[in-house]
């Protein structure tokens, strides 16, 4: 049997097996969070399998227990202390490879350990790609204790602010209760449509008390790899400013797919 993947998780799958190629032996690795994340972990399952020596910092509790599973060596990152690459998904990214995280809760680890890192690679289908940020909501975690005030702070500080929308949404769970994070935060959603310049934006976000982070990543990410459903990939190098297409055979027999044909 083969696996029958739709061209969204073609597209996440060619993104991760691509950046798997950036991954070298004794490497320390930090692991992303997200459906994206999550065929990255399973392609360096396979390559663990194969040989390959790793150890990973995994960004949540979920990834923490998809690369166990995987078969990944996982530690802390107390224990690593600086890593040589994280690979991660994002939400949005621009031309200057500045991201929205968070749209999976995960975004306060994230950020600790992209920035822990020599150098992130942010793995995305092309519909994360847009010329401005902001139409997906913005995710910042704040603490329990009064997050309905830290909420109208932050209403405030949008009001002078280059957006277009300043609706403020706590996020909820499925059977509606307040989300909670790894951390034990809340989350609340910002949507803004769009953001003039995110760099203030996220300045001024995390000036206010209560605020944990915010899902901006500004000047984190160095290189995006990103997926098509017809297995054609772009690699794009911020510093450099190149792009690089490729075509990513997709072995629908190969071990990855295991777990999904089942
Ligand atoms: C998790 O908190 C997020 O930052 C994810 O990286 C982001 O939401 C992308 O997720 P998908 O790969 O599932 O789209």
């Amino acid at each position: 049997m083969t696996a029958n993947l739709s061209a969204v998780d073609t597209a996440k799958y060619v993104a991760a097996k691509r950046a798997c190629d950036f991954v070298e032996d004794g490497m320390r690795l930090g692991l992303g969070t997200g459906s994206t994340a999550a065929w990255l972990v399973r392609c360096l399952g396979e390559r663990v399998r194969q040989g390959l020596r790793i150890t990973g910092v995994p960004t949540s509790s979920r990834t923490a227990e998809l690369a166990r599973r995987a078969g990944i060596r996982v530690t802390t990152l107390d224990e690593a202390g600086w890593l040589d690459l994280t690979i991660d998904g994002a939400d949005e990214f621009d031309a200057d490879l500045n991201l929205i995280k968070g749209g999976g809760g995960a975004l306060l680890q994230e950020k600790i350990v992209a920035t822990a890192s020599d150098r992130m690679i942010v793995i995305a289908d092309g519909t994360k790609e847009v010329a401005t940020l902001g139409a997906f909501p913005l995710p910042v975690e704040v603490i329990p204790f009064g997050w309905q005030t830290t909420r109208s702070l932050i209403e405030e500080t949008l009001a002078g602010l280059d957006v277009m929308g300043e609706t403020v949404t706590l996020r909820m769970k499925d059977d509606d209760q307040p989300y909670v994070t790894d951390e034990g935060n809340r989350i609340l959603d910002l949507h803004l449509g769009r953001i003039g310049n995110a760099r203030r934006m996220a300045s001024r976000l995390n000036q206010i008390p209560g605020v944990v982070e915010n899902g901006l990543f500004i000047d984190i990410c160095d290189l995006a790899v990103i997926g098509s459903g017809t297995g054609e990939v772009r690699v794009r190098d911020a510093n450099a400013g190149t792009t690089a297409t490729e075509t990513i055979d997709v072995d629908r027999q190969d071990n990855v797919f295991a777990d999904l044909k089942r």
